[in-house]
Order: structure tokens, then C-alpha cells, then sequence
């Protein structure tokens, strides 16, 4: 089993009950079975959230040594941790940035994402379909650095 990391930073705990008209109904457990229904066989998914930057940063370099790939929607810490984007430049496999608001519709201070220097590729305002989007190309990439290797 190949293992795909899908880590929610903060206020994401709340998703469902937060201001559903922009983030929408649908809670974290959604997410998740959302992502395990999206990936392929022989991958497996484990999402993660936190409210700590510190906590998140340890998740990434543990994810350096157990994971093919990462789903991140990093939540406000987006626009504001160089801390996140130097753990995420430890990180080899393929990145996800994911936003399940349309972020460059929103206040100007979400345009900018430190994330989005180093992710493989960005999602934003799909809402959680987004999550399950991400998956999709996490194992598309997967796959394809493994039929070249072979
Ligand atoms: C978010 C967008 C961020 O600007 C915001 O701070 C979040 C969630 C999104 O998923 O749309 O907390 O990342």
C-alpha cells in the first residue's frame, strides 16, 4: 500500500459548522471518505488536521519517509508560513495545494500563497471536491514516475 497524506490546517476541524456559505456543509469525515473513494487501489489515504503551524511541520517531515505523495490545504497559514514552504521543500514526492474556497475571489490578502512556490499543483473553489481532484492527480503522477522507473 502506498500511502497519500492529506493534512488540514486550522479551523478546518470546523468545517461544516463554519461559515457553510463559504466552505459549505460538509465536514472533515466527508473529506475523507471523499479521498478514499477518489484514490486508486493499493493507495491509502491518512488525513491529518491541525491548528499548530509546529504540528504540521512535524507531520511533513514524517510524511518525507511514509507517504508517495500529499493533499494540502494548509487553510490561512497559506498566505502566511515560510516555516510550511521550507518543511515542503524537504518533501520530494508530488503536492497538492488545495482551497475549497475560490480564494482569488475573496479578500486580496488570500491571492498570495507561500504554498504555491513549491506545489505540483493548485486547486482552489471546487470546494471538497477539490480534496478528491487532488487525489486523482496524486496517483496519476504516482503511477506514471512509476512505469518510467520500470
Ligand atoms: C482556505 C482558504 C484560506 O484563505 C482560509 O484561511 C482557510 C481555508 C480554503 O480552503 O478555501 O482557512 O484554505
Amino acid at each position: 500500500m502506498k500511502t497519500i497524506v492529506v493534512l488540514n490546517g486550522p479551523n478546518l476541524n470546523l468545517l461544516g459548522k463554519r461559515q457553510p456559505q463559504i466552505y459549505g456543509h460538509e465536514t472533515l469525515e466527508d473529506v475523507t471518505r471523499l479521498c478514499e473513494a477518489a484514490c486508486a487501489e493499493n493507495f491509502d489515504i491518512r488525513l491529518l488536521q491541525s491548528n499548530h503551524e509546529g504540528q504540521i511541520i512535524d507531520w511533513i517531515h514524517e510524511a518525507r519517509e511514509t507517504t508517495c505523495g500529499m493533499v494540502i490545504n494548509p487553510a490561512a497559514f497559506t498566505h502566511t508560513s515560510v516555516a510550511i514552504l521550507d518543511a515542503l521543500n524537504t518533501y520530494e514526492p508530488p503536492v497538492i495545494e488545495v482551497h475549497i474556497s475560490q480564494v482569488h475571489k475573496r479578500e486580496a490578502f488570500r491571492h498570495h500563497s507561500y504554498v504555491s512556490h513549491r506545489a505540483d499543483g493548485v486547486i482552489a473553489g471546487l470546494g471538497i471536491e477539490g480534496y478528491a481532484a487532488g487525489v486523482r492527480r496524486i496517483c496519476q503522477l504516482v503511477e506514471r514516475s512509476t512505469e518510467a522507473a520500470t
